[in-house]
């Protein structure tokens, strides 16, 4: 079988060195890349790393190679183009069409999807020039990954970082599976939350449960590669941010809660994929509990902590806003999920049964999501990026 075809656009970014790690996992990962850097983007890294690395030739301009035509069939043989780091320069010159050198070429006769992973000063990334470029860029059909936040050139930190290259990766292995009709949540922000809370006892000491966070993360990544603005409100998962996703960490239910009522005010879509205590200590205790000669333990109270799905369901932050709950159950699965679904008011529910190799901490997980509407769709043991996908499409068809 002919391997998919990528371009790898590299424009002039101190990040540039970083995409020298994106097409080593695209080329090991079985795919044939051309990387067609800017001018600017040369004084970073060299054409002949480009060229060593991906066993093609490398050009900037339009004028070698002229008799294979470059500037129009690279692009049109492409099956993906990723630009990584887009600069604003670069992306000012996407969205206005320019095509002054063999990557903006490129990207006028490409017709399969294409990703920016734009990274710059968050000065840049925040001027309404750039913000209207990456608008517009994004209405044609691209798939702009946000900046992350962090250390940037020098000493500053803030957003414009280039997320991690294997995440960048990671939005391409996405984008190209699905293919040109791939942005199908473009134009909505969705607010996934995932892991697990952890209700404190003393300051060494929690209640906690067993959600890794994975089946969160995989609905924030599939999410970003269908074109979604995601917010990822993460409970102590330890995993690496998602490419595209902003970040918000919550510890405990309450704080969950709290995070979750913020950036679902203009969301699309709420799914709450975090596994939340139903209940915490009556008291915190501000030193360490000792345990004393003679002496049994003190039993701990429990209160209720709030239950954010049931809220959030109720209380829409907007109209045809949709919520998605995800039921662990270990007997009496359907039964108790359809009663779940029932109780709290959201529009799909995800019920996993726990058990070994499933759900908590695993790769794979099996699932019935179960619709308000009465559907019921199984998905049957695999990735939890397929269960995704199949939440996301429920999802989609919803809003149709
Ligand atoms: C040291 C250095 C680092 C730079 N880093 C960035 C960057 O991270 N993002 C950006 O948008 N521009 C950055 N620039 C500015 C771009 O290189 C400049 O806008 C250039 O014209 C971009 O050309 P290109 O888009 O054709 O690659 C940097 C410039 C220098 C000298």
């Amino acid at each position: 079988m002919e391997k998919p075809k990528v371009v790898l656009g590299v424009s002039g970014g101190i990040a540039a060195y970083k995409a020298c790690e994106l097409l080593r996992r695209l080329t090991e990962s079985g795919h044939d890349v051309r990387v067609v850097p800017t001018e600017a983007s040369l004084n970073f890294v060299g054409a002949a790393t480009w060229s060593a690395l991906s066993g093609n030739p490398v050009s900037t301009e339009v004028w070698e190679s002229v008799h294979e035509v470059p500037h129009v069939r690279i692009g049109q043989a492409a099956d993906l183009v990723v630009v990584a780091p887009a600069t604003a320069d670069m992306l000012a010159r996407a969205a206005h069409g320019l095509a002054d050198d063999l990557l903006t070429n490129t990207l006028l006769t490409a017709r399969c999807p294409v990703v920016f992973a734009p990274a710059m000063h968050t000065e840049m990334w925040e001027h309404p020039a750039t913000q209207e470029n990456v608008a517009t860029l994004r209405r044609r059909g691209a798939v702009v990954i946000e900046p992350a936040v962090g250390r940037l050139t020098g000493v500053d930190t803030g957003k414009g970082r280039l997320p991690d290259p294997g995440e960048i990766f990671e939005v391409c292995r996405r984008v190209l599976a699905r293919g040109p009709g791939a942005r199908d949540l473009a134009g909505r922000h969705v607010v996934i939350s995932a892991g697990g809370t952890r209700e404190p006892l003393d300051p060494v000491r929690y209640l906690g449960n067993r959600s890794s966070g994975k089946q969160g993360y995989a609905l924030a990544r599939t999410a970003v590669a269908r074109g979604a603005r995601v917010t990822l409100i993460e409970a102590n998962t330890g995993l690496p941010d998602p490419a595209g996703a902003d970040v918000v960490r919550a510890g405990t239910a309450v704080q969950l809660r709290e995070a979750v009522l913020k950036a679902s005010a203009d969301a699309d879509v709420v799914v709450m994929a975090a596994a939340v205590a139903d209940f915490r200590p009556a008291a915190y205790a501000s030193g360490k509990i000792k345990k004393k000669d003679g002496q049994e333990p003190a039993p701990i109270t429990l209160v209720r902590n709030p239950d954010i799905l049931a809220e959030v369901a109720a209380d829409r932050a907007r109209p045809g806003q949709l919520v998605v709950g995800f039921a662990a159950e270990t007997d009496d699965v359907l039964a108790n999920g359809r009663e779940k679904l029932r109780r709290k008011g959201c529009d799909l529910l995800v019920v996993n049964e726990v058990g070994e190799r499933k759900t908590f901490g695993s790769e794979e997980n099996e699932a019935v999501v179960l619709g308000s509407d009465g559907g019921e769709t199984a998905v049957p043991y695999g990735p939890k990026e397929a269960l995704a996908d199949t939440v996301w499409d429920l999802v989609t068809a919803r809003f149709g």
